[in-house]
């Protein structure tokens, strides 16, 4: 036998995941700037703008302190943990104990992923959007569970019906999955969906993981609500929270789950038996960031805005018919007829340089749709749609 006949496989978990339409994306733009293409690349949702200086200065005075040099504890540094029950409760009216209710996590996606790992296996479901943040529905099918996809449609606002799930994809779930206001349709939900949602887990005995990631980046005046301004959701649900967005933090890789103290308990196990916790550093920054949450995130919502505004006035004046997203950092359009998504987003590099991503990457309800990441200033996102314009790019 070779040598190489001898290596063993990957494990299905990772052999049988759908490929990876972001990875096809960077091949394109590689192709593109191989031939000397300057592309405006409005693919992926990384944060352009830096972290606030007083959260830096806050992260750098504690990294000299050699006392939080070692292990970081499992659960969060005492003042990173109330910083964040103070933000529950200031922002959302909800009361939430330190010591049992919250998790100090490395960031959302992680958050995601070892919760599906707690509750999610080969004997189990999961009700998963059928338009989703990859690691959503990923996480899902790497723990073995069974994913049953919950349409999302325009016609419904992007919410899911659940009036719809079938009987037998129920009787297996123990996990449903919701992340509102959503990536990448920019749909929000009001206190009325989750009380839906909360009463539709209680009945059916599920784990309800809703996903706050842009809980600040709304607008219009809308806020978004937490799950735990329902009563009983507590009995249910876990909230995962993240400082990426809302405090341009992704690469300090911190945010909290709150909620239940026996999924915390089981969310915790996974996290410990996998890794140690958050640099205690990086816990101090983000709890610096939750004790000015109201006055640091005021500018980002707005900086957003008028992102927003620009893109949609923008393609308003290319025939588009859009709604204005009320949240997130995404603008969500259809594809013009006669193209795929990943044939619509290869057009627009081929013909303006312009980079989106296909709906497709989101999951089965995506295909028909491209996003618009408002990772850009306003000029840069104008010039976008200048090079669409001078390209005969129009919605037909
Ligand atoms: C809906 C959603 N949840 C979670 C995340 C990841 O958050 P974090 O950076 O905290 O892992 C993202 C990032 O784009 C997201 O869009």
């Amino acid at each position: 036998m070779s040598a190489t006949s001898e290596r063993p496989a990957p494990t299905t978990r990772v052999t049988a995941l759908p490929p990876y339409v972001f990875a096809w994306l960077d091949e394109l733009k590689a192709t593109a700037r191989a031939r000397g293409a300057e592309l405006i690349d409005l693919g992926i949702g990384n944060p352009d703008r830096p972290t606030p200086p007083a959260v830096i200065d806050a992260i750098q005075q504690a990294w000299a302190d050699p006392r939080v040099h070692g292990y970081p504890s499992f659960r969060g540094d005492e003042r990173f943990l109330n910083a964040a029950a103070g933000f529950m409760q200031r922002r959302f009216g909800v009361t939430v104990d330190p010591a049992r209710e919250l998790l100090c996590v490395s960031g959302g996606k992680e958050a995601i992923a070892q919760t599906s790992m707690a509750f999610a296996d080969e004997t189990s479901g999961s009700l998963v959007p059928d338009i989703y943040y990859p690691v959503h529905g990923r996480a899902t099918l790497m723990s073995g569970s069974h994913t049953h996809w919950m349409p999302l449609t325009a016609a419904r606002g992007f919410l899911p019906d659940f009036s719809a799930v079938p009987v037998a994809a129920l009787q297996r779930a123990k996990l449903l999955l919701l992340n509102y206001p959503h990536n990448p349709t920019g749909a929000v939900a009001t206190h009325a969906f989750f009380e839906d949602a909360v009463a539709f887990a209680r009945r059916h005995g599920l784990v309800l993981l809703s996903d706050l990631a842009y809980s600040e980046l709304t607008f219009d005046g809308f806020v978004a609500p937490s799950v735990f301004e329902i009563a009983g959701a507590k009995e249910v649900a876990v909230e995962v929270h993240s400082t990426s967005k809302s405090f341009n933090m992704a690469g300090s890789r911190i945010g909290f789950a709150a909620g239940n103290a026996d999924v915390i308990d089981a969310l915790m196990a996974v996290r410990n038996n996998m890794g140690y916790g958050t640099p205690v550093a990086i816990q101090r920054g983000a709890a610096y960031a939750f004790e000015h949450a109201e006055v640091l995130t005021r500018d980002v919502a707005a900086t957003y805005q008028a992102r927003r505004d620009v893109v949609i006035a923008g393609l308003r004046s290319l025939g588009w018919e859009l709604e204005s997203p009320r949240g997130t950092m995404f603008v969500w359009a259809r594809v013009p007829v006669g193209f795929s998504s990943q044939e619509w987003t290869q057009h627009l590099i081929d013909v303006a340089g312009v980079v989106v991503a296909p709906g497709n990457a989101f999951g089965p309800g995506g295909e028909g749709y491209f996003r618009v990441s408002l990772v850009a200033d306003d000029a840069r996102l104008a010039g976008a749609v200048d090079r669409l314009r001078r390209a005969g790019v129009s919605y037909r």
